[in-house]
């Protein structure tokens, strides 16, 4: 049975995206086949198809935070059955027997695991393709149950954005009292500020655009600060027990270390590499505070956030967007314009 699947890819680095049929493997005994509803749009998409990474293959079908409904399951599937509803995050595969495995935590399998899209497949070596497409088949172990009657459309930011945020509050053991800052209003920042409020924090948003200041407020920030005034930044010293950093390119951390508290933490899970300027160890060796990093989340910790979105009704605020309309989109993301998810509705590709 040869899967004949619908999407769009990059096929070449910074141009637009384009309409691509591809063919999917057929699915093996443990993988569960997903109609894809709806696909969020990461910025990690963009830097990925522009190769900021430089690890591009071509074409890429992006797209990590996907929902659907399972139409087959493999012979050996136990967690589903068709019809039911089903999401799909930033990893379809791991080692499964490495440390990191063995903790739940497949986002650092020391054999590194296999990404959504972009990647390459561990057992059959054919290219991974994501969620900007009609169908996608996956191994059951790494798909999570979905809600029932959670919003479709909020939830599918969840995938990557909700636990990509999740992940730091739970591991720095942010609840009730806990006073944490966010950097950034885009896609994680708004995630951010609403998981985090909703454990109990206090939260405060570092942000360089004054016109997000209301929604901010309204996602359940306390306290907006304006990053680009010196005398707000000033006056935040000594604050927070936990900041999470969701810029995307390079930019100064120095700013920000004085407003961690004593032992407080800086967690950077947006911009990947080298920084400039260099960081200032005074301030971090005064106040034992540190600087970390932090990617996605394991797969029972991204079924633990779906589980308390469901509770709580927390889902993204979203745009939703046919998928002709996502270079569009992309060129609004770039210029921190997007509030605070565009989600394709993938009905669009038919
Ligand atoms: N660690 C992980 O596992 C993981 C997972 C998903 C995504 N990511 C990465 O996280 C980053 C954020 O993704 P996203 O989808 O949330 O992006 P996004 O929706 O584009 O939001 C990023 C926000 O950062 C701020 N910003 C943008 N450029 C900036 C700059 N040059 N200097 C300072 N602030 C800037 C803007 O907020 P203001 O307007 O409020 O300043 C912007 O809205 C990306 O790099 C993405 O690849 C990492
Ligand atoms: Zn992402
Ligand atoms: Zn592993």
């Amino acid at each position: 049975m040869v899967m004949n699947v619908k999407g769009y890819a990059a096929l070449a680095v910074k141009e637009d995206l384009v309409p691509h049929s591809f063919v999917r493997r057929d699915p093996r005994e443990d993988d569960v086949v997903i109609d894809i509803l709806y696909s969020g749009v990461c910025h990690s998409d963009i830097h990925n198809a522009y190769n900021d990474w430089g690890s591009a293959k071509y074409p890429m079908v992006p797209g990590h935070e996907i929902i659907g409904r399972v139409v087959h399951v493999g012979k050996s599937v136990t967690k589903f059955a068709v019809g039911d509803l089903a999401g799909v995050g930033c990893m379809v595969d791991s080692c499964q027997h490495c440390s990191a495995c063995k903790q739940g935590l497949e986002q650092y399998c020391e054999e590194g695991n296999t990404l959504t899209y972009n990647d390459i497949d561990r057992h059959d070596g054919l290219p991974t393709f994501g969620g900007y497409s009609d169908k996608i088949v996956v191994t059951e172990k790494f798909v999570v149950k979905v809600p029932e009657g959670i919003d479709l459309r909020g939830a599918a930011p969840l995938l990557c954005a909700g636990i990509t945020t999740w992940s730091p509050l739970r591991h720095w053991q942010v609840g009730e009292g806990s006073k944490v800052a966010v950097v950034g209003l885009g896609g994680l920042g708004h995630m951010a500020i609403k998981l985090a409020n909703a454990l109990g924090a206090e939260v405060t948003l570092f942000t360089r655009s004054p016109g997000k200041e209301a929604d901010a407020r309204r996602l359940g920030a306390s306290h907006v600060v304006l990053s680009t005034d010196p005398e707000q930044m000033k006056a935040a010293a000594n604050q927070f027990d936990l900041i999470i950093d969701t810029v995307p390119y390079v930019h100064d951390l120095n700013p920000y270390i004085p407003t961690l508290a004593l032992s407080g933490t800086l967690v950077l899970v947006g911009y990947l590499g080298a920084l400039d300027p260099f960081l200032n160890t005074v301030p971090l060796i005064l106040g034992r505070k540190s600087v970390a990093g932090s990617v996605i989340g394991g797969i029972a910790e991204t079924q633990e956030m779906l589980d308390f979105c469901g509770q709580h009704g927390i889902t993204a605020d979203v745009e939703v967007i046919n998928i002709q309309d996502i270079n569009n989109a992309w060129q609004r993301m770039l210029k921190s314009d997007v509030k605070y998810r565009f989600v394709i509705d993938i009905a669009s590709l038919k």
